[in-house]
């Protein structure tokens, strides 16, 4: 049925709303054009399109997670905790829309994506360089990960940066010791450009902050950031069963053994002592 509120506006003798000089406020700021030249399948597999586009889409989630686990980091590094609760919430929607778009490719069967798969080649989201980004917040920083990025001097350049910076994580930890929590020195003053293992003393912060008022901002802190872990986690299960319907146990397009890799890296755990310290409590 016809809005009766819009419709008389539509109607409406003066149509200015349908002229421009050039191109649509839309387009300026939307660049929907610029988006839409990208979709260039390179066969005519029915599946193929479906399957750029949830790549391209995650990327631009990924894009945004990055953004908004900068924002908190930044926040907690000022004290700001409601900036840094924005921004964490915020980022739990978008990995939330990050782990529904599997959807338009969740159940490809192995000769739909056989229909295009030789056509891309070596290519493989392991190559991808927001991922990387992403994985490098969490804590799970690694060198020989910004090698493959060696030919693109940009992109190198940010990765390379990246690694030199404190995780969201280290960030939540120098939080937790500036409210006057025990996180230990050797983790304070860790090497950030290694990945981030898990510590005895750092768990116990979490069971003292888990074994007090449910309501303390700190617990709503971790929460958050266990909503987040639990969303990685789904995101990487969620792609180790696409991949397991797509491709069984074939070898990946970008060289791991695919399967059986892809289920060594799902369970690396993210946040590991906001898990560990709930047996405690
Ligand atoms: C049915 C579709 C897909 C299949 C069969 C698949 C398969 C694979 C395989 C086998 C790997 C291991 C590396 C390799 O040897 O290539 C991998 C890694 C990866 N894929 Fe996919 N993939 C699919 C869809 C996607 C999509 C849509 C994205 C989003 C951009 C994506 C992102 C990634 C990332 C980020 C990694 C690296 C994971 C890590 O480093 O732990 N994949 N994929």
């Amino acid at each position: 049925m016809a809005d009766s509120t819009l419709a008389p506006a539509l109607r409406a003798d003066d149509d200015s709303f349908l002229e421009f000089e050039g191109t649509t406020p839309y387009e300026d700021y939307v660049h929907a054009s610029v988006l839409a030249s990208l979709q260039q399948p390179l066969t005519r597999a029915p599946a193929e399109m479906g399957f750029l586009v949830t790549a391209q889409v995650m990327e631009l989630w990924f894009t945004l997670t990055v953004h908004e686990w900068c924002a908190a980091r930044a926040a907690l590094r000022e004290d700001d905790h409601v900036g840094a609760m924005d921004a964490l919430h915020r980022s739990i929607g978008v990995l939330h829309a990050l782990n529904d778009s599997f959807r338009p490719i969740a159940s490809l069967t192995p000769a739909q994506f056989n229909g295009f798969r030789a056509a891309f080649g070596k290519a493989s989201g392991f190559q991808s360089a927001k991922y990387r980004r992403l994985e490098f917040l969490l804590g799970d920083a690694s060198r020989s990960m910004v090698q493959p990025h060696r030919g693109h001097p940009a992109v190198h350049a940010e990765l390379e940066e990246a690694l030199t910076q404190p995780s969201l994580y280290d960030e939540v930890l120098g939080y937790l010791y500036r409210r006057g929590l025990p996180v230990p020195e050797h983790v304070r003053e860790r090497d950030v450009t290694v990945a981030y293992e898990p510590d005895a003393g750092v768990e116990e912060v979490w069971r003292r902050i888990y074994a007090g008022p449910q309501h303390d901002p700190l617990v709503e802190l971790g929460e958050a950031l266990t909503d987040i872990a639990e969303l990685v986690l789904r995101w990487r299960g969620a792609h180790l069963m696409a991949t397991r319907r797509a491709m069984g146990a074939k070898t990946g397009s970008g060289g791991s053994p695919g399967v059986a890799w892809l289920e060594k890296r799902a369970v690396r755990p993210v946040f590991p002592e906001l898990w560990t310290a709930r047996g405690h409590v």
